[in-house]
Order: C-alpha cells, then sequence, then structure tokens
C-alpha cells in the first residue's frame, strides 16, 4: 500500500478508468493486440498522505484504502487488455503488484521492478506491428525525462496519459531570477532542452535592472505558462494532443498536477483524442 496523494488523485484515476473503459471499447473489433503499461505503478492501492491534503469535509471519504492505477485496467472487462505491464521501482510495491496475478487469472500481467524511463524505452524498442498501447505516467514529481515522452511519440503505436508535475517544476522555477544551473540541467531533462523552458518562460527584467548592467531575467508567477510551454512540446512530437487538459488542485485550488493525454497513431489519434477530449471536457 502506498500513501500519497489527496482528491486530485482520485479524480486522475477515474478520468483514467473512463478513458480505458473507452477506448478498448472502441477497438474491440480490430485485430490488435491491447497492453496497457502503467509506467509508476505503485502497489495495486494507495491511501491517502495526511489528513491536511483534504478539507475536513472532504477527509472522511478519503480515508480508506483506494484501488490504484492497476487495479483499475485490470477491471476493464467488456474487452479486456491483452497484456498489462506494470512498472515500479520499489521492490516491495513489486511485491504487492505480484499478488494481482493469481487473483487475476486469464490476465497476462507482467510485472518489471526498474526504472520507468529505462523500461519504457525497452518498451518501445520491442513493441511489434499489431501492438498498441495505452502508458500511463503517473509520477511523484518530476522522474519523467524528455527522452521518454519523445520515444514513445516515436512510436506511431502509443496513447498517453501524462501527469505533469505543474507545482514540482513551478518550484524549480524562480519568479524573480533564473534557476541555479543545478537546477536548470534538471529542467533541461524535463522539456528536452533549455530553448524549450527558459525563452518561453523567463523575459528581461525592466529597465531598471538593465542600467544596472544586470542581465537579470524573471517569469510570471503562477503555472499557466509552464503548462503551456510543455503542451507545445507535446504537439511537435505526439500526432494530436487533446485540446483539454485537467488541471488537478489541492484543497487549497492551487494546482499540482497538469494531466495531459497525447496519441502517436496517424490513424487512430483522432478517435483516441475525441474520446478523451470528451472525458477532459465534461468532468
Ligand atoms: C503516484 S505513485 C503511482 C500510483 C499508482 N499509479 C496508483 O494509481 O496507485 C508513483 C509510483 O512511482 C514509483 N516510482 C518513482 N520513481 C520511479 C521510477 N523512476 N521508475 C519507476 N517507478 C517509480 C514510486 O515508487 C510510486 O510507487
Amino acid at each position: 500500500m502506498v500513501r500519497f496523494g489527496g482528491p486530485w488523485t482520485r479524480e486522475k484515476l477515474e478520468i483514467l478508468r473512463s478513458y480505458l473503459d473507452d477506448y478498448t471499447t472502441a477497438l474491440k473489433y480490430l485485430d490488435f493486440k491491447l497492453i496497457y503499461v502503467d509506467a509508476f505503478a505503485g502497489a495495486g492501492t494507495w491511501r491517502p498522505e495526511s489528513p491536511t491534503s483534504y478539507s475536513t469535509a472532504e477527509y472522511g471519504e478519503f480515508r480508506e484504502l483506494h484501488e490504484g492505477s492497476p487495479l483499475i485496467a485490470l477491471e476493464i472487462d467488456d474487452k479486456p487488455f491483452d497484456e498489462f505491464v506494470f512498472i515500479e521501482k520499489e521492490p516491495e510495491r513489486c511485491h504487492s503488484l505480484a499478488e494481482l496475478i493469481p487473483k487475476n487469472p486469464g490476465r497476462n500481467i507482467n510485472i518489471r521492478n526498474e526504472d520507468a524511463n529505462l523500461a519504457l524505452s525497452l518498451f518501445c524498442e520491442n513493441m511489434g506491428n499489431f501492438d498498441r498501447a495505452v502508458v500511463f505516467l503517473d509520477p511523484f514529481a518530476t522522474e519523467v525525462s524528455w527522452y521518454t515522452i519523445d520515444k514513445l511519440a516515436r512510436t506511431g503505436k502509443i496513447d498517453c496519459w501524462i501527469l505533469f508535475p505543474l507545482s514540482a517544476i513551478a518550484r524549480m522555477m524562480p519568479t524573480s531570477h533564473e534557476p541555479s544551473e543545478q537546477l536548470a540541467l534538471q529542467l533541461d531533462r524535463i522539456f528536452g532542452g533549455r530553448e524549450y523552458w527558459d525563452e518561453p518562460v523567463y523575459h528581461n527584467r525592466d529597465q531598471l535592472s538593465l542600467f544596472k548592467n544586470t542581465l537579470e531575467k524573471e517569469r510570471k508567477p503562477g503555472s499557466e505558462l509552464i503548462a503551456d510551454c510543455y503542451r507545445n512540446r507535446l504537439e511537435e512530437v505526439f500526432v494530436e494532443v487533446a485540446p483539454t487538459s485537467r488541471k488537478l488542485l489541492n484543497s487549497k485550488n492551487s494546482p499540482m498536477f497538469e494531466l495531459f493525454f497525447a496519441a502517436s497513431n496517424r490513424k487512430g489519434a483522432s478517435v483516441a483524442v475525441r474520446i478523451a477530449n470528451h472525458i477532459l471536457s465534461n468532468w
């Protein structure tokens, strides 16, 4: 069992459930092998981190143990996935995931105790012509590298739900000056290069500091520009990105994550994006 998240966690998982259900139904009569890949799989169930993530009214509802994304995917049964790949770097959580194998006879479950970026890269390289996958990227924070996103997009066979860690990234980007070189290198890894986040987000300070002959930069407070920046990147590599994304807020109404959907298959992207966008815009 993993302790994390808050009300936003349930929201993203219910969005995922609706999509998996509709997506497998839409592809029911096509001759593809459908694979569900949970790249940050957890233990199968989760419990909220602490009551402080919730308003008092909400907490009663969230005190219990909840189904995590692997269980949600396994429950899809109108047209079940042909294979489930659960990637999780913590060995203990993999042991809990392994308990799902005898509990779900007939489901082809493959558990990988590995780093998600490495395991996904290998997964992409080994996809067959008739394989189609939905990949759920549900990290705690900034674990997903741009290299991985680019690789997923290049397969032309993968649809992706991406939980982008808005608040963690906003914290890495000070508003009054540019990030330290150490943080900048991490941002380069997440966005795929300095030009993709630095110029779009930071601008020169007002005249006053120019007189002082400093080249200081600043950014507008908030996370809107950061989310736009990442969406632009996704649009560069995927065939289509759902026009609607979902901001997941904490109980103080601050954005924690932005949930994006992106599709990579030329023929299938419009159907996949239509399904995802319908769910996102009616949530
Ligand atoms: C937010 S939790 C995932 C929850 C899960 N999707 C669910 O709905 O129950 C993130 C998980 O990713 C795992 N994790 C963190 N970094 C990882 C990495 N680099 N590769 C694989 N798993 C990682 C953590 O151990 C944790 O279990």
